[in-house]
């Protein structure tokens, strides 16, 4: 019976990676990677059979967007979000701090198929790069459609005034870097939470496809990644890192070869 044992493995593993690789973002003790020391980058492919893509991958991100070399694509349509208030719950994963969201959040709608918003978490500093720069923090709000396809929508900070989003969630934010070191972290109920509020549509943004820029690094995820850059304070972004472990408070993966891909440019107007 060799064959249909198989067969159910290669459809379990399938639904697992469709249904979403976020079954690798529970709270280990031990982190299974860390972005220096001996877990660090470049020995990501090593640490797992799992995570091979991080190192055999063709499309992984983030990447440096260069932009005098991305395609402006008309077809390319502006973004329609329709998040709803909803209580969310702040997680110290200790390699990101995350918001994960109910599944009745609402989400976004790209190339007519609609993609449930699921998660947040932040990079510090930034993963991307614009023609070679890179901000202060990156904010990846992580979208799962009904067939499994994962969306990604970036927005990057640059040092200034306090984003208002991260400013809501301040307090539980310092209450995460409170905790006693080694005592397992609990998920922190933060209460309604609108997802867009204060925020204005975004218009002009980038287009490519990538990977989770985290292990399993799996690829075929859709990045957004938003051409306006906004700000954050020093202080949020001290409180971004400070619940973190110490090997990952530089949470950003290194941009990796862009290869066969192009970037595509939604203008806006
Ligand atoms: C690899 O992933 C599969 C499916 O999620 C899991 O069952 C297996 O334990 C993982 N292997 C390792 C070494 O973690
Ligand atoms: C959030 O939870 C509180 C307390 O359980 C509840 O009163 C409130 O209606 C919830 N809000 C939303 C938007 O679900």
């Amino acid at each position: 019976m060799a064959a249909p044992f198989a067969f159910f493995t290669v459809i379990a593993t399938l639904l697992i990676v469709g249904s979403f690789a976020f079954t690798t973002l529970k709270v280990d003790k031990e982190l299974q990677f860390t972005y220096s020391g001996a877990l660090g980058p470049d020995r990501w492919a090593n640490l797992n059979p799992n995570f091979s893509l991080c190192a055999n991958g063709k499309s992984q991100s983030p990447i440096n967007i260069v932009t005098d070399q991305a395609v402006l694509n008309k077809n390319l349509q502006p973004l329609i979000r329709q998040y709803h208030a909803v209580n969310v719950t702040l997680v110290n994963y200790k390699f990101t701090v995350a918001i994960e969201y109910p599944d009745h959040t609402g989400g976004i709608t790209v190339d007519e198929k609609q993609y449930v918003l699921k998660q947040m978490h932040w990079h510090s500093p930034s993963e991307h790069r614009i023609d070679g720069k890179r901000y202060a923090a990156e904010l990846h709000m992580v979208h799962v459609a009904d067939d499994g396809k994962v969306l990604v929508v970036a927005t990057l900070f640059k040092y200034g005034h306090t984003d208002p989003i991260l400013g809501k969630i301040e307090n539980k934010l310092n209450e995460l870097g409170y905790e006693v070191k080694g005592q397992e972290a609990g998920p922190i109920a933060v209460g309604t939470f609108h997802p867009t509020e204060l925020r204005e549509t975004p218009r002009k943004y980038y287009r490519y496809v990538g990977s989770f820029s985290a292990p399993p690094c799996t690829e075929n995820v859709i990045y957004l990644v938003l051409a306006k850059v906004r700000s954050i304070s020093r202080e949020q972004v001290e409180a971004l890192k400070a619940p973190l472990d110490m090997r990952c408070k530089n949470n950003a993966r290194p941009c990796q070869p862009i290869n066969r891909r192009h970037v595509e440019v939604h203008e806006g107007n």
